[in-house]
C-alpha cells in the first residue's frame, strides 16, 4: 500500500513558482509527494527543507544533497530553520491534515473504520492521546472540543453522554466509544457524524489549530518579498484560516488603517481557491475535501 497520494501536486508547486537556486519548506512531509517535486524544479543549487512531527515519515527521506528532513513540529519552523542557518525562504507549501499511512494503520487509532486503543498522536511522544481527551477532560472542555472541531451542534448531549459512561470504567478502545457514541449515530448518517466527531478530538490531541496559527505568523518574517506560500486545508476551521491570514496577515477583524487610510498587509493572495478535479477525486477520494490558496509576499 502507498504511503500517501499527494493531493493537487501539480498546482500547489506551480503556486510556488520555484526558482531553480532558491530555499523553499515543505511543512508537511508525509510520504513526500510534494517534496520529490519540488525538487524535481530545484536545481544544483536549490534547497528543501522538509518537516514532519511523526516519526513513521523518517522511512520516506529523500537522499538527495540538497534535502533535510525535520522531524519536528511547524509551529517551530523559525527556531529549527534558524538551526540549519536559514533566516529568509523563497517559498513554503503546506499539505495540512492525516495522510493516507496514518489513517490506514490501525494502530494510530484515526479511522473510524478499525478497532484500535485511542491514539490519534500524529507525534507519537506527545503526552496528550485521543485516550486523555475522552477520559480525562472535564465536560466543559469536551463540549468545547466537539462544538467547535466538530461543529457538533449537539455537543452538550454527547459530552455528557461521555462523561456519564466513563463513571463506569475507563474508555480505551474504539469499539467502547463507539458503542457509547451509538444513540447519536441514526442509521445513514452513522458515518459521517463519527467521523465529525473523531476529527474533533484528532484537532485538539494535535493542538492544530494552535500549530496552524503559531506556523502562519512566522511565515511573515521567513518568506523574501515575492516569496510564496501554497496552503491546502481539508476542513474549513483551517481553510478560514488560512484565507484570513493570507487577506489581512490576522485571524481575526480587520487591518488598522495609516493616517492616510492605507491599510499595509504582508500577503497578496495569487488567483482565487483552487479545489482538485472531478478526475482527480475519481482516483483519489482523500482529495475531496481538499482546498488550496496561493499568496505572495508583498515587499
Ligand atoms: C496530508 S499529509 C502530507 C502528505 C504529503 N504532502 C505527501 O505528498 O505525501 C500531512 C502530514 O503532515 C504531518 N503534520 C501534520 N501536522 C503537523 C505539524 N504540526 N507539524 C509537523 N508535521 C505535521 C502529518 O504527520 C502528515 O504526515
Amino acid at each position: 500500500m502507498s504511503y500517501h497520494k499527494p493531493v493537487l501536486l501539480e498546482e500547489s508547486v506551480d503556486g510556488l513558482n520555484i526558482q531553480p537556486s532558491g530555499i523553499y519548506v515543505d511543512v508537511t512531509f508525509g510520504g513526500g509527494g510534494h517534496s520529490r517535486e519540488i525538487l524535481s524544479r530545484l536545481g544544483p543549487q536549490g534547497k528543501l527543507f522538509a518537516f514532519d512531527q511523526d516519526k513513521d515519515a523518517l522511512v520516506n527521506k529523500i537522499d538527495d544533497e540538497r534535502f533535510t528532513l525535520i522531524n519536528e513540529n511547524f509551529r517551530f519552523i523559525k527556531r529549527f530553520l534558524r538551526f540549519y542557518g536559514v533566516k529568509k525562504v523563497d517559498g513554503i507549501l503546506g499539505d495540512f491534515g492525516v495522510s493516507s499511512h496514518q489513517f490506514d494503520v490501525a494502530e494510530r487509532g484515526f479511522s473510524t473504520r478499525f478497532e484500535s486503543k485511542l491514539d490519534m498522536r500524529m507525534n507519537q511522544q506527545s503526552s496528550l492521546s485521543a485516550f486523555e481527551v475522552v477520559n480525562n477532560y472535564e465536560e466543559k472542555q469536551l463540549k468545547a472540543v466537539l462544538f467547535n472541531y466538530g461543529e457538533l451542534r449537539n455537543a452538550p448531549k454527547i459530552a455528557r453522554t461521555i462523561v456519564t459512561a466513563r463513571k463506569e470504567g475507563e474508555i480505551a478502545t474504539s469499539e467502547r466509544l463507539k458503542e457509547i457514541l451509538q444513540p447519536f449515530l441514526p442509521m445513514g448518517k452513522e458515518h459521517k457524524i463519527l467521523a465529525q466527531i473523531y476529527q474533533a478530538i484528532r484537532i485538539e490531541v494535535n493542538q492544530e489549530i494552535e500549530a496552524l496559527k503559531e506556523f502562519l505568523l512566522q511565515t511573515e518574517g521567513l518568506l523574501k518579498p515575492g516569496g510564496r506560500l501554497s496552503l491546502i486545508s481539508y476542513h474549513s476551521l483551517e481553510d478560514r484560516l488560512v484565507k484570513r491570514y493570507i487577506r489581512s496577515g490576522l485571524f481575526e477583524g480587520e487591518p488598522e488603517k495609516d493616517f492616510y487610510g492605507n491599510i499595509s498587509v504582508p500577503f497578496q493572495k495569487v488567483g482565487k481557491m483552487i479545489v482538485p478535479s472531478s478526475e482527480e477525486i475519481k482516483r483519489n477520494n482523500r482529495a475531496r475535501s481538499a482546498r488550496l490558496r496561493i499568496a505572495e509576499r508583498l515587499a
